[in-house]
């Protein structure tokens, strides 16, 4: 089977000199189509940095890294933007979401600009927010907020859905539907899903965990059969 995507020493270091964070270092691991990959570490461990790069946020410093048949490192900015848009569907860590655009508007953002885009209001749905879709951000909470930006990465369709700890501000229950809704997208829809956690108690949900530290692959293993999100407690 070719790979969905292809990282070989993939390098990406911060700054210039006594200043230099290395964030990745030597990172290799490869993910056929239509996997539900976990990548775990504690914090600090390069996830984010890791993500970033996957999703054409941040260029690579050495290596390779590939995407669906596309070399992310031979993109240049204008390339890397094209990318993002037509590929990836992403959730930050920190929500990113435009404050002076409504609920609705944000979702509306980036479906307009994709190909084969879910409604926007059917998205909100899907993350439980139908009624707050005229409200701004700075009027909902923070689990809110992030549903939001869940919300608006899922409407895009995209090939490639890049999670950035998209729990980390909700309750258990609301987390869990959360993570029903990623698993579902994985295997109904048969879309590659990463979703970045420190939470190792979700790992048995995923077709694939790759687990980081201090930068560097530490271990890459498969689940047979991933446990369905409803069968699973943390
Ligand atoms: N823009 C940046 N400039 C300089 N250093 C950075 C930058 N972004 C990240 N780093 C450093 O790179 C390392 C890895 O950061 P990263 O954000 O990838 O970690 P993480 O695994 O996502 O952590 P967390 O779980 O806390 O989100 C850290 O030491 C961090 O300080
Ligand atoms: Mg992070």
């Amino acid at each position: 089977m070719t790979n969905f995507i292809t990282v070989e020493n993939e390098v990406k270091t911060y700054g210039q000199g006594a200043n230099a964070v290395t964030a990745n270092q030597d990172i290799n691991f490869t993910i056929e189509p239509g996997e539900l990959t976990i990548i775990l570490g504690a914090s600090g461990a390069g996830k984010s940095t890791l993500l970033n790069v996957l999703g054409g946020m941040d260029s690579l410093t050495s290596g390779t890294v590939k995407v669906n048949g596309v070399e992310l490192g031979d993109l240049d900015q204008r390339g890397l933007t094209t990318y993002r848009r037509k590929q990836v569907g992403f959730v930050f860590q920190f929500y990113n979401l435009v404050q002076n655009l409504t609920t609705v508007e944000n979702v509306e953002l980036a479906s307009e600009i994709a190909d084969d885009a879910m409604d926007a209001v059917t998205a909100l749905t899907a993350v439980g927010l139908e009624k707050r879709a005229n409200n701004f951000p700075a009027q909902l909470s923070g689990g809110e907020q992030q549903r939001v930006a869940i919300a608006r990465a899922i409407a895009k369709n995209p090939d490639l859905l890049l999670a950035d700890e998209p729990t980390g501000a909700l309750d258990y229950h609301t987390g869990k539907k959360i993570l029903q809704l990623f698993q579902d997208f994985s295997h109904k829809s048969g879309k590659n899903v990463i979703i970045v956690t420190h939470n190792s108690l979700i790992q048995s949900m995923a077709d694939h965990v790759i687990e980081i530290a201090d930068g560097r692959v530490k271990s890459d293993s498969r689940n047979e059969t991933p446990t369905p999100v409803a069968q699973l407690e943390w």
